[in-house]
């Protein structure tokens, strides 16, 4: 199947890219250098050319802080780019994926979120993802959107300034005494490898929706720290920090784990454990060597 890949550079693209590769298909790797998702002539001039079977999206304006500074602009990447991928998607009959966010939760349940509670949104990065499903489901019906949540991966995260948080903890280790982290933030921290073979098997589906895709199981930012310093055998003096020490500048969620309840409905979940992605990224990231891999998983 022909194959393409939006926002191929980025940390979650790239090992989409390679996941559709490995499994035989012909893969075009997209960057903004190709094509600009805020424009609707520049995605329909691409897709009408090269007639995909499935576009996967992981484009996306998701820095928080960006978003909340330049509304216009993470409405225009995220809410109308979407918007204009679905329509292009219709004209030429392709399936769409889109990747969305945990972020459009409040947090207030504090139990594992499942695709059909209510989205409240506290912050402009969830809204305009929030639209951007929206728009797709107004638009298109042969789509997937894919929720997920907390991400790391062997490529940077070009958002973020190219360190996931597994590797922000490791310099951290070697550059102070102690390194704090927040105890009160649950995530489900997902290795892109594994999100990416999840996105490639249910493209193979035809069972199109809204689907949540994060690895099972889940910690606070804490308990995440405590496990990459337990199998990287790294010594550190971990301490939690309090709530109030880190004050976020934009209001997050303190609790946005999400249940893959459809994808396991429809037999379709093939998420590990966090803790099993972890050691994979340790091992792909050269963390690791294999006879080192000491975690109970
Ligand atoms: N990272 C997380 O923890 C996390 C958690 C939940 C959900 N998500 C979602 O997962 C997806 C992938 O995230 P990621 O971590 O892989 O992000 P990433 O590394 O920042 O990659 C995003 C890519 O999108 C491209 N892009 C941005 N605006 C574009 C536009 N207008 N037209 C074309 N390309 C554009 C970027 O290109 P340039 O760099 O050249 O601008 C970059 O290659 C996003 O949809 C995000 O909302 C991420």
């Amino acid at each position: 199947m022909k194959i393409a890949v939006i926002g191929a550079n980025g940390q979650l693209g790239s090992d989409v890219v390679s996941e559709f590769t490995r499994n035989g298909d012909e893969v075009l790797s997209l960057t903004r250098e190709h094509v600009d998702i805020r424009s609707l002539e520049s995605v329909r001039r691409l897709l009408d050319a090269a007639k995909p079977a499935v576009i996967v999206n992981t484009a996306a304006m998701h820095h928080v802080e960006n978003c909340e500074r330049e509304p216009l602009e993470a409405y225009s990447t995220n809410s109308i780019g979407a918007r204009n991928l679905a329509l292009a998607a219709r004209e030429v009959k392709a399936v769409l994926v889109h990747v969305s966010t945990d972020y459009v939760f409040d947090g207030a349940k504090m139990q594992p979120y499942l695709e059909g509670d209510l989205a409240v949104p506290l912050n402009v990065y969830g809204n305009t993802k929030l639209a951007g499903e929206f728009f797709i489901r107004a638009t298109t019906q042969k789509y997937f959107i894919v929720r997920t949540s907390a991400l790391f991966g062997t490529h940077p995260c070009r958002a973020k300034g190219g360190r996931n948080f597994v590797e922000l903890m490791l310099k951290l280790s070697g550059e102070r005494n102690e390194v704090r982290v927040v105890n009160d933030e649950f995530v489900s921290p997902t290795f892109t490898g594994d999100l990416a073979r999840q996105i490639m098997l249910l493209s193979r589906s035809e069972q199109f929706g809204l689907y949540h895709a994060t690895a099972e199981g889940s910690c606070s930012w804490y308990e995440f720290a405590q496990a990459i310093f337990e199998v990287t055998k790294t010594r550190v003096n971990l301490q939690i920090a309090s709530s109030n020490e880190f004050p976020a500048k934009v209001p997050r969620p303190k609790y946005s784990v999400l249940e893959n309840q459809e994808l396991k409905k429809k037999g379709l979940n093939s998420f590990r454990t966090w803790q099993a992605g972890l050691q994979s990224y340790l091992h792909s990231a050269g963390h690791l060597k294999y006879a080192n891999s000491a975690m109970a998983l």
